[in-house]
C-alpha cells in the first residue's frame, strides 16, 4: 500500500489496484505510465471511451452557468432537455423521466415508483415484487433484494422480500428435447406460477434485465421471451420495469436495449453510459400512465434525492446526447460487435475451458469451464474468475470476470468495451484475453 492510499477504506483488502493517472478512449494509464486496454469500460460504465471530448465539453459549459441547486425550489434546463432526449428516443414512450446518481438510486426509485403507482390506484395490497435468479440490480438494500441471493447473505436479515424466478440461461437448463423458444417460453411462463403463488392482486412489478449483465455474462433471450413477460404482466396488472443500467445506453446496438425486443417496460432504469461514468447520472424513465397516476393522485412523488436532476449531471447525459443524436456511432456497434464476437469465436472457440461464446452489440459474454464436454465448472472455491481478472489486469487488459452460472461456481467473461474501440484495439483485446486464458487454465491443467 502506497503513502496516499493509507486513509481509504480499501474495497477488498486481496485486490492488487493500481494508482491511475490519466484515462482517454479506451486506454487507461497509471502513474507508472503502464497502458490497459479498457475492454469492459471499468464495469460497462465507458461507453463512449474515457474522457469523451463531447461529453467533457457539455460539463465544462454547464459549469459556467449553475452546478447545484434543489428540486423542492429549481427545475433545471439540463434535466429538462436530457428529459425531452428520453421521450423522443423511445417515440413518446417515455412521457417523464426522473435523474438521481447510481444505477442503485435509479433502483429505488423504480421500485417505490411502482407500489406508489398501484397505492395511488386503490390497490394497496400490492406489496410484492418478483426479479429473477441471477440477476443484479445494485447494492442499496432494495436493489439488493432483487438481487442473486448469492450477492447478498451479510445484508440478507436487513433485505425486502423478493420472489425470484429462474433466469433464461439455456446453456445449462436448457432440455434436450425443447426448442430455443419452447424454453424462453418455460421460463416467462414461471413469472406466471410466481404471481399466482402470491397472489397476482398482491405484485407490485417484475423486475428483468432485458440483456442480463454481471450476473450471467450477458445473456440475450429471444423476443417470444420478454413478449410473453409483457403479456403476463398486462394480464394481471403489474408493471413491468426493464433494468437496462448495464444494457442500455447503445451497448447492445440500439439506445434502448428493448428496441431489439417485442415488448416495453412501464418503467426503465439507465446509469453507466447513460454519462459514460463522466458524472455519475441515473435515469427511471416511465409512461404518462404512471406518472398521470401519482400527479392526479397524491400529487406528490414518493421518491426524492438532494441530489436529484442535478444539472452537471444531467449535462453529462446531455454530451452523450449529442453523440448519440448527431453522430453515427451508434450505429456502428452492431457492426463492431459482430466483428468482436467473430474474432473471439475464431480464437477462442476451439479453446479446451471457453464455452458459449455470446453477445449482442459490444456486450458479450463466455464461460470458462473445467470440462467442456460435460460442462463442468472449476470448483467455486478456486476463484478462477479473480484470477483471470488479475492475468488479464497484469498483461495490460480490463475485462470484467464473474462467477455463478452454474448452481456451485461457474465462471464467466464479461466484455462491454467503449463502443470508439478500433479494429487494432479490438485485435489486441482478443489477443491478450487469450493469452490470459491460457495462462490461467494451463496452471491449472
Ligand atoms: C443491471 C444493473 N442494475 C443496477 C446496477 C447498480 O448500479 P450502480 O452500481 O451504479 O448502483 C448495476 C451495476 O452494475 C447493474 O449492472
Amino acid at each position: 500500500m502506497n503513502a496516499e492510499q493509507l486513509h481509504v477504506f480499501d474495497r477488498d483488502a486481496s485486490l492488487i489496484t493500481r494508482h491511475v493517472a490519466s484515462a482517454e478512449g479506451c486506454t487507461v494509464i497509471d502513474d507508472s505510465g503502464r497502458r490497459f486496454l479498457d475492454a469492459s469500460g471499468g464495469a460497462a460504465v465507458s461507453a463512449f471511451g474515457h474522457s469523451h471530448p463531447l461529453i467533457l465539453e457539455a460539463i465544462r459549459n454547464q459549469l459556467d452557468s449553475v452546478v447545484d441547486t434543489h428540486s423542492m425550489f429549481f427545475t433545471n434546463a439540463p434535466q429538462e432537455a436530457l428529459a425531452t432526449h428520453l421521450f423522443e428516443l423511445s417515440d413518446g414512450h417515455f412521457a417523464r423521466s426522473l435523474f438521481f446518481s447510481s444505477g442503485s438510486e435509479a433502483i429505488e426509485g423504480a421500485l417505490k415508483l411502482a407500489r406508489q403507482f398501484h397505492v395511488e390506484r386503490g390497490e394497496p395490497q400490492r406489496v410484492n415484487v418478483i426479479s429473477r435468479q441471477k440477476s443484479y440490480h445494485g447494492n442499496t438494500m432494495g436493489a439488493l433484494s432483487l438481487s442473486d441471493a448469492s450477492r447478498g447473505p451479510l445484508f440478507s436479515p436487513y433485505a425486502v422480500a423478493a420472489r425470484q424466478i429462474p433466469a433464461y440461461f439455456p446453456y445449462r437448463d436448457q432440455q434436450a428435447d425443447e426448442t430455443e423458444d419452447d424454453y424462453a417460453l418455460r421460463c416467462a411462463n414461471a413469472l406466471e406460477t410466481a404471481m399466482l403463488d402470491l397472489g397476482p392482486e398482491t405484485v407490485t412489478a417484475f423486475f428483468v434485465e432485458p440483456v442480463v449483465g454481471s450476473s450471467l455474462g450477458v445473456v440475450p433471450t429471444p423476443p417470444v421471451y420478454l413478449e410473453r413477460i409483457r403479456e403476463i404482466c398486462d394480464h394481471y396488472g403489474v408493471l413491468l420495469v426493464f433494468d437496462e443500467v448495464m444494457c442500455g445506453a447503445g451497448r447492445t446496438g440500439t439506445f434502448f436495449a428493448y428496441e431489439q425486443e417485442r415488448a416495453r417496460p412501464d418503467i426503465l432504469t439507465m446509469a453507466k453510459g447513460l454519462s459514460g461514468g463522466h458524472i455519475p447520472l441515473s435515469a427511471v424513465c416511465t409512461t404518462e400512465q404512471v406518472y398521470q397516476a401519482i400527479m392526479q393522485g397524491s400529487g406528490k412523488l414518493g421518491v426524492t434525492q438532494t441530489y436529484m436532476g442535478h444539472p452537471l449531471a444531467c449535462a453529462a447525459g446531455l454530451g452523450v446526447m449529442e453523440i448519440v443524436r448527431n453522430t453515427n456511432l451508434i450505429s456502428t456497434i452492431g457492426p463492431k460487435g459482430d466483428r468482436l464476437l467473430g474474432k473471439l469465436r475464431e480464437r477462442l472457440g476451439d479453446h479446451p475451458h471457453i464455452d458459449f461464446i455470446r453477445g449482442r452489440g459490444l456486450f458479450m459474454g463466455m464461460e470458462l469451464v473445467r470440462d467442456k464436454a460435460s460442462k463442468a465448472p472449476y470448483p467455486a472455491n478456486e476463484f478462477m474468475f479473480r484470477k483471470v481478472r488479475q492475468t488479464a489486469f497484469d498483461h495490460g487488459l480490463i475485462c470484467w470476470p464473474g462467477s455463478g452460472s452454474a448452481s456451485e461456481g461457474g465462471d464467466f467473461i464479461l466484455l462491454a468495451p467503449p463502443y470508439i474501440i478500433s479494429d487494432a484495439e479490438m485485435d489486441e483485446l482478443v489477443e491478450l484475453l487469450a493469452k490470459t486464458i491460457d495462462l490461467c487454465t494451463l496452471d491449472r491443467d
